[in-house]
């Protein structure tokens, strides 16, 4: 990513301060869904809503962004919420690739960034039996523009996995989608 690119997110996240958790927007009606216990990847987590959102349900989540200025606001979040799991702030540049890419999670969260490249990466970051949880912008719903998913992107990106839900409308497409075993 281009310098001004990351100085850009960071005015913006800057000027937003620090925000409230709130769950992935994809599993809202399947938080049945959720794994109680385990490890997250929170894929550019902004200001860290979702992340410590997930860490206030007991899981140890790893919160991956470009912009300081957000990965400070998410660990301002952390001390006024003070969850139970632990989050670690990694500041990384997506654009050059998944970091840790060794690494297997039980819940990997991607939420308002959309990147295809990336989609291989997320999908191989599960453990087995682990959950995706993805909101991109989409061309349903929308008049469409060079950032949004076309009609059934992410179905058919995550074919490897079993879709537990997926719905796309007034802009968005979200996916809950679950590794093998
Ligand atoms: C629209 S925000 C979404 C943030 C968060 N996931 C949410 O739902 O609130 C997009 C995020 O992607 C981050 N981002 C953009 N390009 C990135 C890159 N190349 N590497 C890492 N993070 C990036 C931005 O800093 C920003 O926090």
């Amino acid at each position: 990513m281009a310098r001004t690119d990351r100085d850009r997110w960071d005015a913006k996240h800057r000027a937003l301060g620090t925000g409230t958790s709130a769950p992935p927007d994809a599993l809202r009606g399947h938080l049945d869904l959720l794994p109680s216990s385990g490890r997250a990847l929170d894929v550019a987590c902004g200001r860290g809503s979702v992340a410590v959102w997930l860490a206030g349900r007991g899981l140890d989540v790893v919160a991956v962004d470009v912009s300081p200025a957000a990965l400070a606001a998410g660990a301002e979040l952390v001390t006024r919420e003070q969850p139970p799991g632990r989050v670690r702030w990694v500041e990384a540049d997506l654009d050059a690739g998944f970091p840790a890419e060794d690494d297997r999670y039980d819940l990997v969260v991607c939420q308002r960034f959309r990147d295809p490249a990336l989609y291989p990466a997320m999908a191989a970051a599960l453990a087995p039996g682990g959950l995706l949880v993805v909101t991109v912008l989409s061309e349903v719903g929308d008049t469409g523009g060079a950032f949004r998913a076309a009609p059934g992107e992410l179905t058919a990106a995550f074919a490897c996995l079993e879709v537990l839900a997926h719905r796309e409308g007034d802009g968005e497409a979200h996916l809950v989608a679950r590794a093998p075993a």
